[in-house]
């Protein structure tokens, strides 16, 4: 069963704790008609896991790109759980050596789902044991060393593999191309975030109006993720200050005690935009100097931070640098720095 698969995340930025994932896993659909948002990636998988069904074959693999907390997981669980088929679970940087990915491959049955998760991770040489695996079901690999080292073949059952990532620009070619189907998960619109607060609410029985429900999807930076985190705390506030029942009123004053602003930015956003505002005069600056500025890992900034701020337009990432846009410095109230920056005369003319 789908429900009870272990999921291992392994960037603790995403999930923090034990609680949290559970958290997670009583508010994850299990069927793709739960699965809310994302139309054209849930009307053509249908085909395909319809197709396949049909013909008693494996889904084709399935490459998943997108942010963190968009419903990769979920996708490739649900994947599994709609097929019928067992879904096991890894992570690129726990395979350390060939025969780890081996001893998966070896594991699995007819039709199952292997997920490999932030598979931008996986080293070349485990990598290459993926190729012919994906394209005929076939394991090489050697065994033994110098002169006694000899190369064996195993046939593998016909399985599909799910990989996720959530940088799709650090997959190699040959490995992408060995993916029959690519979706690129994107950033949800508020009204499908709504969807989610509502439905998460449901299964939390917690009370929640249109309005209320409305003010948390604004506020979620586009991730269903943050959207069912801050619904968690908007609820505590709910119950302690007020009746119980979430109203719009209620969500925003705890969204504002809680600093998250009316785009959804929280406090590592703001500091970001506002080093690169103050301190670099709205940019171009480097990825290097900007984690050293706000003691961020290069990665969380690209993964996790950037991605967003570029989607509303805040930030745009240039070869010279980041640069904060005309409608930051207004989210800001910082237009007047903008101003004096354009009309600061030229010593050269
Ligand atoms: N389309 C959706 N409909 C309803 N809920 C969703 C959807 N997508 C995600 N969620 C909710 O958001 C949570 C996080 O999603 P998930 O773990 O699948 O994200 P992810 O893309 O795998 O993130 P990461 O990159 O951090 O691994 C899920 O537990 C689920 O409750
Ligand atoms: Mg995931």
């Amino acid at each position: 069963m789908a429900n009870d698969f272990e999921i291992i995340e392994t960037r603790d930025a995403t999930v923090v704790s034990d609680e949290e994932r559970k958290f997670e896993l009583s508010l994850r659909p299990t069927h793709l008609g739960e699965y809310i948002g994302q139309k054209k990636i849930k009307d053509t998988l249908r085909v395909y896991m319809k197709a396949a069904l049909k013909r008693r074959e494996a889904l084709d693999h399935i490459l998943l790109a997108g942010p963190p907390g968009t419903g990769k997981t979920t996708l490739a669980a649900i994947a599994a759980n709609e097929m019928g088929a067992e879904f096991k679970s890894t992570a690129a940087p726990i395979i350390e050596k060939a025969g780890d990915l081996a001893a998966q491959l070896t594991n699995l049955e007819e039709g199952d789902v292997l997920f490999i998760d932030e598979i931008h991770r996986l080293n070349p040489a485990i990598e290459e044991v993926l190729y012919p695996a994906m394209e005929d079901y076939q394991l090489d690999i050697m065994i033994g060393q110098g002169t006694a080292a000899r190369s064996i073949k195993l046939e593998l059952p016909k399985f599909t593999l799910v990989g996720a990532t959530t940088r799709p620009g650090l997959i190699t070619a040959p490995l992408r191309g060995r993916f029959g189907i690519v979706y690129n998960l994107d950033f949800y619109s508020v009204d499908d975030l709504q969807t989610i607060v509502v439905r998460s609410a449901g299964i939390l029985d917690v009370e929640i109006d249109e309005n209320g429900a409305r003010q948390i999807a604004k506020r979620s930076r586009g991730t269903p993720r943050i959207a069912n985190r801050l619904l968690r705390r908007v609820r505590d506030f709910a119950e302690v200050d007020y009746d119980g029942k979430i109203t719009e009123e209620v969500a925003k004053d705890a969204l504002n005690r809680m600093e998250v602003d009316v785009f959804g930015l929280d406090e590592v956003d703001r500091k970001l935009m506002l080093t690169i505002i103050e301190k670099f005069d709205g940019g171009p600056v480097g990825l290097g100097t900007l984690s050293a500025s706000i003691h961020e890992e290069k990665d969380s900034i690209e993964e996790i931070i950037e991605p967003y701020l570029i989607q509303i337009g805040f930030l745009n990432r240039t070869p010279r640098g980041r640069m904060a846009t005309r409608l930051a410095y207004e989210h800001f109230g910082l237009d007047n720095l903008l101003n004096r920056q354009n009309n600061m005369p030229s010593l050269f003319e």
